[in-house]
């Protein structure tokens, strides 16, 4: 037997969750109860259950129509292969929709059922859910369906049936059946080409960034570029981004709504400076002054910012351009969580094509693992010549660290200097050790 769970059709669903719909459960099923080494969940009342739910355009009711003649488990693999082909707008591929169901998702996980495993996909959707007491996984599913089409066509600006009616769901008959189908979720985007191990994909149980009760850890990225080919796929948008001009590229991050972030702030912050500055400083994201006035870098940390660029002769929009790794502020100036840095990525990425500094100063940690895409400290990183897409690159501590830890100045200016004079090899042609 392949890794695919079985699926079996339930009745229909409504979208809209506001049509009375039946609940499509039959009698409860009791299972497992007597089996020694099955874990609690399995022993749970209402079931465990494997669903999976998909776009309405992802799979023609013609397909569905042909597969008729499969056996179960045929059908399965078929539809499988069928949904990981990315048929339809895909429109759980916009990060700010998938955010959206995500969001749903958790709401009411651990209070009226567990979420043992979940994945959004392009076009669709599987759990792995155990519902809780009286709540039936009709009821469930109809909740979590009905709410995520409404806020998705809303961030999608359409109408109309965002979710298929029908859902598929097998009921996990046993620890094997339950290890079967979590791996399954958590393969999913692998398996599809949207990431190189489980843990890459940021909409599913699998990412670190998911733990839904993590002890906020730090949202700097694991090593978050998707394998090959699934960039297409999984942000369309990346590529139009990247033949932007300067022009395209400044009104597209003012329209910006790819992330929850757009929600909350007053202006984006696109970046400022001369827009063929050998010097290209780096720094996480707007705080509130900055959202405020537009321009990076603007309160306290950019005074002492400015003084910085002063100390070696520089001046902020003179051979230098200051970006940002996200162009809207997190709520409280929190550290941005991967899915929004990731969504931002292409700006800043395109800002550096546009430019093509001679080296960039990543002013911080936030900087420096987005742009390096690997988790590390400031510390460990600061002293060394590291690279950007063959872009000499420089870490440095973030001049609000420096506000508060004074002993870290003299180190900064060290790493001043160190880009002083690596920038003096590369003014005069001489190629950088990296
Ligand atoms: N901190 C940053 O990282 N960027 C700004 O623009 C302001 C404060």
């Amino acid at each position: 037997m392949g890794l695919a769970p079985v699926w079996r059709r339930r009745e229909r669903e409504g979208d809209s969750g506001s049509t009375g719909d039946p609940p499509a459960d039959h009698a409860p099923v009791v299972q497992g109860v007597h089996n020694r080494g099955y874990l609690p969940h399995l022993k749970a009342k209402g079931g465990l259950y494997f669903v999976t739910f998909r776009l309405a355009d992802s799979l023609p009711q013609e397909v569905l129509r042909q597969l008729e003649v499969l056996t179960d488990e045929q059908r399965s693999m078929q539809v499988d292969q069928y949904l990981d082909a990315g048929h339809g707008e895909n429109w759980l591929a916009r990060p700010e929709v998938a955010e959206a169901l995500k969001k749903v998702l958790l709401h009411f996980d651990g209070e009226r059922y567990r979420l043992h495993a979940w994945v959004i996909m392009p076009n669709h959707a599987h759990l792995l859910i155990e519902p809780f007491g009286e709540y039936s996984l009709s009821e469930i599913m109809q909740g979590i369906k009905s709410v995520s089409a409404h806020e998705s066509n809303r961030l999608l600006k359409r109408e109309g049936a965002f979710w298929q009616p029908e859902r598929y769901d097998h009921l996990v008959r046993d620890q094997e059946d339950f290890d079967r189908c979590r791996d399954y979720i958590l393969q999913n985007p692998v398996k599809a080409g949207l990431a190189r191990i489980p843990q890459d994909y940021v909409f599913s149980s699998g990412s670190p960034a998911s733990e839904k009760r993590s002890a906020g850890g730090s949202p700097a990225l694991q090593d978050r570029r998707p394998a090959g080919g699934s960039l297409a796929l999984l942000d369309n948008r990346r590529s139009s981004i990247m033949r932007m001009d300067w022009s395209e590229l400044k009104a597209s991050v003012a329209a910006c709504v790819a992330c929850p972030l757009h929600a909350r702030r007053n202006r984006t912050v696109f970046g400022v400076g001369d827009e063929n500055a050998d010097w290209l400083f780096v720094g996480e994201g707007p705080g509130a002054d900055e959202d405020a006035q537009g321009e990076p870098f603007v309160g306290q940390a950019g005074k002492l910012l400015d003084n910085m660029l002063a100390a070696i002769n520089l001046k902020r929009g003179k051979n230098v351009y200051i970006a940002n790794v996200i162009k809207c502020r997190p709520p409280g100036n929190r550290n941005p969580e991967p899915a929004e840095a990731l969504a931002c990525e292409p700006y800043l990425h395109r800002q550096i094509e546009l430019i093509r500094p001679k080296l960039i100063v990543a002013l911080g940690k936030v900087a420096a693992v987005n742009l390096l895409a690997r988790e590390a400290s400031v510390a460990s990183l600061r002293g060394k010549l590291h690279e950007y897409r063959g872009i000499p690159l420089i870490v440095t501590y973030h001049p609000a660290y420096l506000l508060r830890s004074l002993h870290d100045k003299a180190k900064a200016w060290a790493d001043l200097c160190y880009a002083v004079e690596t920038m003096k090899g590369l003014q005069s042609g001489k190629s950088a050790t990296i």
